[in-house]
């Protein structure tokens, strides 16, 4: 038979510790939010052993006195909630959780003083048994100690990670809540080696902030980011979002925040993801730092044990807000290229090269270099139409460029189209600078762009094949994923019909793709398929989609072009909005400018 008992504090408090401290970077995001809540300038971290056998932290924010202190080790004691109100909370903490919980794990002790007293009080919490608490002697603020974390639980010891992991995490809390409050001054010590040290800075966020930005998000981040500062209502959005050409792997560099809060909100990170989908391939991520802050009783901070998850009352209009903002942000970036990349080039030149020899054995004879004779090639309008008619279907037809005219595209963004190289790059002057254009790149933008022009409620033009195309072979996976969608598909412009276990019977393709490889198309489609979710439609991911046909349909690196189809596509790349990378985030042009060649050849 069983028994129904009531747990004892102890017990209680280790359960509630399973949810709020789960490794040492958790009672280090505790007890430095206490502190910042104490209204400390300076927080100070000292580890040992990634904080596994000791974590302290130092503050000098307003302190407790005797009886606070007896009462904070208490559960469910706190400060912290004004009129009892839970959606009026203007502090980092308010659950009155962590200091029993972490003493209920580990040895714990808190020394404190406030301003006044003119002597500290000294608390100790072992394995949840509360000593009372010792006069001794001690600066203003407080100094928690942890000693043996997990010593009480011995299972959840074993979950540790190595010091080095630890740190990481560690260090990343931290730099989360420094990014927040940049007013405040933190250093980390582990086994007394400074790992960070962030002096305090002013308030303003993009005026003071810019040095904690580089230390923490990376010295390049700023200058290749956009600013976003929106207000709506009372909603705030600020922060910095990287171009899309400045990208990771992964999502980890991404810093959002609402009302100073560190937080993991998926909401936020879904509109990230939707701002960015037409620049960025789904497997990379930009870096932002966002702060969102909003009238208290517009979100509720109460979701999550750690309080890292939140959940607003106006979902939405945060969706829609935080999406626009980011969009019409980088809009207004795009012809911006990550200033980076060229500076990589120009230290790219700057290398020592390798001495000629004489006899001219290492010049490079592998790259042909091909100089268009004169613009006004007379029969230019013929080689565009006829050398790959595909390409001729949306690169404009370009009129007879003359001398004046030469002049007048001298001076526009991409300048004048001077030479190809290695059929892939097309080389452009400008009267300033000189541009290298990826030409796969960036037709497969232009392309990507005039199939989401084409997209109206009768979807993607298309172009019935006089001999539909049976595309064979496919997994049986795929012909089904693919079938399942061709109502969808239908919309994009792909005409498809079962034909066998694992073939495709392809009708009609997207009138901009009419010379694209048919087969290539549907194995990549369904692969793209593979990774959406199946629940979703496919508008939702359209960008994908999209890009797959736009990759098809563009012209390869490796063709070679004529000057009027190399400066067709200049002209075209202008007109089209985001032009300046393609839909996986890849730059499609770089510019050098006039004076860095002048420096690279020492003339300045
Ligand atoms: N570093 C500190 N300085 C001053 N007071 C503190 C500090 N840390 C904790 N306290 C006091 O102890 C109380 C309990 O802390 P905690 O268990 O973290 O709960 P909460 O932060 O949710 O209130 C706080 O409400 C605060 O009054
Ligand atoms: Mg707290």
């Amino acid at each position: 038979m069983t028994t129904v008992r009531l747990l004892d504090a102890t017990l209680i408090s280790q359960i509630a510790a399973g949810e709020v401290v789960e490794r040492p970077a958790s009672v280090v995001k505790e007890l430095v939010e206490n502190a910042i809540d104490a209204g400390a300038t300076r927080i100070e971290v000292a580890l040992r052993e990634g904080g596994k056998t000791f974590l302290s932290i130092t503050d000098n924010g307003h302190g407790m006195g005797r009886e606070d202190l007896t009462l904070a080790v208490e559960r469910h004691a706190t400060s912290k909630i004004p009129d009892s109100d839970l959606f009026n909370i203007r502090s980092l903490g308010f659950r009155g959780e962590a200091l029993p919980s972490i003493g209920s794990v580990s040895r714990l002790s808190i020394t404190s003083r406030t301003k006044e007293e003119d002597m500290a009080w000294c608390l100790t919490v072992e394995g949840g048994r509360k000593q009372d608490p010792v006069p001794v002697s001690s600066v203003l603020g407080t100094t928690i100690e942890v000693r043996d974390l997990f010593y009480a639980t011995p299972v959840r010891l074993k979950f540790l990670k190595t010091s080095a992991t630890e740190l990481v995490h560690i260090t990343d809390i931290l730099n989360r809540l420094a990014l927040a409050h940049t007013h405040i001054q933190f250093i980390l010590r582990d086994d007394d080696k400074v790992i960070l040290s962030h002096p305090s800075c002013g308030t303003d966020f993009f005026q003071d902030a810019s040095q904690r930005l580089n230390a923490i998000v990376g010295q390049d981040f700023i200058i290749n980011a956009c600013p976003i500062l929106v207000e709506r209502e009372n909603y705030h959005l600020h922060g910095y979002i990287s171009l899309p050409t400045h990208n990771r792997s992964n999502a980890t560099s991404q810093y959002l925040f609402v009302n100073g809060r560190p937080v993991k909100d998926k909401l936020l990170s879904a509109s990230i993801r939707v701002a960015y989908q037409d620049f960025l391939a789904s497997n990379r991520h930009p870096i932002v730092t966002l702060f969102l802050t909003i009238p208290p009783e517009e979100v509720d901070i109460n979701v999550h044990p750690a309080k890292s998850e939140v959940r607003f009352r106006d979902s939405s209009f945060v969706r829609g807000m935080t999406i626009s903002a980011l969009k019409n942000a980088l809009g207004q970036a795009s012809v911006r290229t990550s200033t980076t990349l060229a500076d990589t080039a120009i230290a790219a030149f700057k290398q020592p090269l390798p001495q000629l020899s004489l006899s001219g054995k290492n010049i490079p004879s592998s790259s042909k270099f091909q100089k268009p004779s004169r613009l006004n090639l007379p029969s230019f309008q013929n080689q565009l139409g006829l050398s790959e008619p595909m390409a001729a279907s949306y690169i404009p037809q370009p009129s007879v460029i003359d001398e004046e005219m030469e002049h007048a595209v001298h001076d526009s963004p991409l300048g004048i189209a001077r030479a190809q190289v290695h059929d892939t790059y097309i080389i452009a002057e400008k009267s300033d600078s000189l541009v290298i254009v990826d030409q796969h790149a960036a037709h497969e933008r232009l392309v990507y762009e005039r199939l989401k022009g084409e997209m109206d409620e009768h979807g993607i033009k298309r172009q019935v094949l006089l001999l539909p195309e049976v595309v064979d072979h496919l997994p049986k996976d795929a012909t089904h994923n693919l079938l399942k969608r061709a109502d969808e598909l239908k919309e994009l412009g792909l005409i498809i019909e079962g034909f066998g276990e694992s073939s495709i019977l392809v009708r009609e393709i997207p009138a901009l793709l009419s010379k694209t490889d048919i087969r290539q198309l549907i194995q990549d489609l369904a692969d793209d398929l593979k990774d959406i979710d199946h629940t979703s439609r496919l508008k939702e991911s359209l960008n994908e989609i999209l890009s797959s046909m736009a990759c098809h349909g563009s012209i390869r690196a490796g063709r070679h072009l004529s000057s009027a189809e190399m400066n067709a596509l200049l002209r075209q790349m202008e007109t089209t909005p985001h032009s300046s990378q393609c839909n996986h985030g890849r730059p499609t042009y770089i510019e050098l400018k006039r004076a860095d060649i002048e420096k690279l050849f020492g003339r300045r």
